[in-house]
């Protein structure tokens, strides 16, 4: 629909947009409150207001002494759902609380207390025992917590440990890709075999050689695509594995006997707090780091031998450098509420419910699915979501982006949803986080909300 006077029509603006600004007033028909979304460009001009051409009137920002044409879009297109998620947090790191945190809760006697103090020390033990117990890694792997969260522990295992032999290495999505460039372009590896695969899709796993060294990402938090198993990892391996397992670690079943490397961070899974991360090494990963050195210097924060020996101190609490001791607080906090709701059984039990509430709300969508196709390689955790709806898909890249950012606006400024517009380099879509600690009652009030942000943006 084109307005008849100004021309304007309700498309999106192809200008280079500086900012966008929410806009309250009532409809002038029938009162009811409308939010406008007006975006300027770098000269300050109002643009472009939000593109459903309900009713049109100019209407005077006092910028430019622009008279633009609004067009309305939000309330009018569907009824407003009346049940709110009564927990809003859908973002896939860090993610929500566990249900019933509180900060007075935690326990504030360590902060301001030297982290190598033994009452502080033996919590930061404690959060490896728990760990390790919750998660039935076996006995003869170490734990250990390590700085920089699951990146951290990601980096100081693949600068640790390659260089010894060949790479296999899977990506397929923005996380495997960061690993991959880094392999080749830091460590400056050579005798290297990428396997990638598009946003969505898997890479075919039956042809990794796991006699070299396989490096690949258990849940790609990007795509909302994960290994369904190991089963395509020998037994009777020669290299080692190092799984970046941040986003499945409390939320799916591992195969630790085919793990070798195993990172993750607080902020995940068990919604804890940013700052150090975890790494589960076998005995194979540990004979590694007594036997091989590698050909370029370790910075100290990376370091877990000294003199051809494992720092064990650093698997039993004491840690590199100096972690939050509040967030030590917080983790425990939460391995507490993991073991009282049933241990690692019903937290992968929640994660699967909450799936499941998805699931159901796309099979009866006509604008929404998954952008992983196949069901078992699907993630309960990262969920990520397409538009496939013609008039979303036939837009361009900008475009759609446009209307992702605009739905999540929308649904943030309802409070009924935050951050759950999808990654930055994956396609446009929605990804909403499916872990353990979100209720899925949250996300049965969410889904409606998806449809009315939807139609509101579309009109
Ligand atoms: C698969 C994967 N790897 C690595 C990271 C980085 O984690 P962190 O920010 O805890 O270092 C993330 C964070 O979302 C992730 O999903």
């Amino acid at each position: 629909m084109t307005h008849p006077t100004l021309g304007l029509r309700p498309k999106f603006s192809t200008l280079s947009l500086f900012s966008h600004r929410w806009s309250d007033t009532r409809c002038p028909y029938c009162e009811r409150r409308l939010s406008i979304l007006v975006s300027y460009d770098s000269c300050n001009r109002a643009v472009f207001a939000s593109f459903q051409a309900t009713i049109v009137f100019p209407i005077d920002f006092g910028i430019a002494k622009a008279q633009i044409a609004i067009f309305f879009s939000g309330a009018h297109p569907m009824t407003t759902p009346q049940e709110k998620p009564a927990n809003p947090k859908f973002s896939s790191g860090p993610t929500t609380k566990f249900p019933g945190w509180s900060l007075e809760s935690l326990s504030t006697e360590s902060l301001g207390r030297s982290h190598r103090a033994s009452a502080e020390k033996a919590k930061l033990n404690k959060v490896i025992a728990d760990s390790k117990s919750l998660l039935g890694i076996p006995d003869d792997y170490v734990v250990g917590i390590v700085p920089g969260s699951d990146t951290g522990a990601f980096e100081l295992a693949m600068w640790n440990l390659l260089g010894e032999r060949a790479v296999e290495i899977l990506s397929w999505e923005s996380f495997g890709e960061g690993w991959l460039s880094d392999i080749k372009n830091q460590l400056g590896l050579k005798n290297i075999t990428s396997f990638a695969a598009d946003y969505g899709q898997l890479p075919d796993l039956a042809k990794v050689d796991c006699n070299n060294d396989v490096v690949f990402t258990w849940n790609g938090t990007t795509s909302g695509v994960r290994v369904p198993n190991g089963d395509w990892i020998s037994d009777n391996r020669q290299g080692l594995t190092l799984c970046d397992a941040t986003s499945a670690v409390f939320a799916m079943e591992m195969p630790w006997q085919k793990l070798d490397v195993t990172t993750w961070s607080w902020q995940k899974v068990l919604g804890g707090e940013g700052g150090h991360g975890m790494i589960a090494l076998s005995p194979r990963a540990v004979e590694r780091l007594e036997t091989y050195t590698p050909a370029w210097p370790l910075p100290k924060i990376f370091r877990l031998t000294k003199a051809g020996k494992l720092i064990g101190g650093i698997f039993k609490g004491a840690t590199i450098n100096t972690p939050s001791m509040l967030a030590v607080e917080d983790q425990l906090a939460a391995l507490v509420w993991a073991d009282t709701i049933g241990g690692l059984g019903s937290l992968i039990d929640r994660s699967q419910k909450n799936l499941a509430v998805i699931e159901q709300f796309v099979e009866s969508s006509d604008w929404l699915a998954f952008l992983c196709e196949e069901p078992t390689l699907r993630s309960s955790t990262s969920i990520c979501l397409k538009i496939n709806d013609p008039w979303f898909t036939d837009a361009t890249d900008d475009d759609q982006r446009n209307v992702v950012k605009q739905m999540g606006d929308l649904l943030a400024e309802e409070n009924v949803a935050y951050d759950i517009g999808g990654y930055r380099d994956a396609p446009p879509g929605l990804r909403i986080w499916g872990g353990a600690t979100v209720e899925a009652t949250d996300l049965q009030a969410l889904m409606p909300w998806l449809d009315w942000a939807y139609a509101s943006v579309k009109g």
